[in-house]
């Protein structure tokens, strides 16, 4: 017997079948689907179809179906062999069902109403590494919320990696797997100066962008070098809602980003609001530091200047950035993708800090999320 909701209804025809479940949810399959995802033709080892379209029929037809223990059983014209589908699996994967994404996405805008040491994920570090179901919900919120914070990593050179063997894969970059955050003399890189930094996502200028950041404070100062969040994905939808020409123009042009120190020259276009193919915002990369001269005519350069403006004004309004003081052994982690991050000013004369940080594979990140979530529910075809 199958678990999750009971099919209530079927309806189908040679082409076709109709499915209604308990609750009211209704999805419509067409043969060709329910042939390419038969069980039997996938390795049971790897669950990977051993198939391709071609060897499919183009217009298979369906002698009969029923149900049969929660699961639907299809009998095929051609004389191929019976096929079964439970129905909680045909549910999760018919245009019925919710979001498609893993791990839905939370908006939050007014950052400034919020508390960070209240509103999202904090963790102690030994609790992320025990494991179960703490470290599932804590992962679960980086995704949601796209920031999430640890407490008590050993504030050593060591700690951030133990940490992120329970976050994701590093990716090194030309600074190395890590990179220390703290001022020194004619920086090449402003991040390692006391400059305050506005609202930023990193590295736009890389392929892929990394996924995720993390930042662990190893020294921090009493007074200055706050830390400074929002979401670029709230940020992009309000202006979507206010000013719906500037953030087409946002999503349209492509920006070079570029980044020169001695032995790297990086490169990459990419607009400041990408869109996924269902125009739903999929990431934010604004990064004034780094925008390359725009290759745009006047007329164009004009509405371009004007849209970047009006996001980069609203990133300065203190309405939607949330300020934090982490203290030594926070480590914060962000999607590096959607959370903009900044820090105000500090004089390293007077009190040193020193952040270290690294990036994340942003598929790491997921895959950690989901694997544990499986192995706290239980859950078991894909
Ligand atoms: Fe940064």
């Amino acid at each position: 017997m199958s678990a999750g909701r009971p099919i209530e209804r079927l309806d189908w025809t040679a082409r076709r079948v109709a499915l209604e479940w308990a609750g009211g949810a209704r999805a419509e399959f067409a043969s060709l689907w329910l042939r390419d995802n038969r069980r039997e033709d996938r390795d049971p080892h790897s669950d990977q179809r051993l198939i391709d379209v071609v060897d499919l029929p183009e217009r298979p037809r369906i002698r009969s179906a029923r149900l049969a223990d929660g699961s639907l059983v299809i009998e095929w014209q051609d004389g191929a062999a019976e096929s079964r589908y439970e129905g909680e699996w045909l549910l999760r994967h018919s245009d019925a069902a919710e979001a498609s994404e893993d791990f839905a996405r939370t908006p939050w805008l007014e950052g400034a109403g919020l508390d960070a040491t209240r509103d999202f994920a904090w963790l102690e570090f030994a609790a992320l590494s025990a494991g179960g179901a703490t470290r599932a919900g804590w992962l679960a919120r980086l995704w949601q919320d796209g920031i999430a914070f640890l407490r008590g990593v050993p504030a050593t050179d060591e700690g951030i990696f133990r940490a992120m063997a329970f976050v994701g894969r590093i990716a090194a970059t030309n600074y190395g797997e890590v990179f220390d955050v703290r001022s020194v003399p004619r920086p090449e890189n402003l991040a390692y100066s006391d400059l305050g930094l506005g609202l930023h996502t990193d590295n736009p200028y890389r392929d892929p962008v990394p996924g995720f950041q993390a930042l662990h404070a190893l020294v921090t100062a009493p007074d200055g070098g706050e830390s400074l969040f929002a979401d670029g994905l709230a940020l992009a939808e309000h202006l979507r809602e206010v000013a719906p020409g500037d953030f087409a123009r946002l999503a349209r042009t492509p920006v070079p980003f570029h980044y020169r120190a001695a032995g790297v020259e990086l490169r990459a276009r990419r607009p400041i609001i990408r869109l996924a193919c269902d125009g739903a915002v999929a990431a934010v990369h604004y990064n004034n530091r780094s925008i390359a001269p725009l290759p745009l005519a006047a007329d164009a350069a004009e509405r371009f200047y004007r849209a970047y403006r009006r996001f980069g004004r609203m990133l300065r309004d203190t309405r939607y950035c949330v300020k934090l003081r982490l203290r030594d052994g926070d480590l914060v982690v962000f999607d590096n993708h959607r959370v903009l991050h900044g820090r105000t000013a500090f004089s390293s004369a007077q009190h040193p800090r020193h952040l270290r940080g690294c990036y994340l594979t942003r598929d790491s990140v997921q895959s950690e999320a989901a694997c544990a979530r499986r192995a706290t529910t239980g859950a078991g075809r894909a």
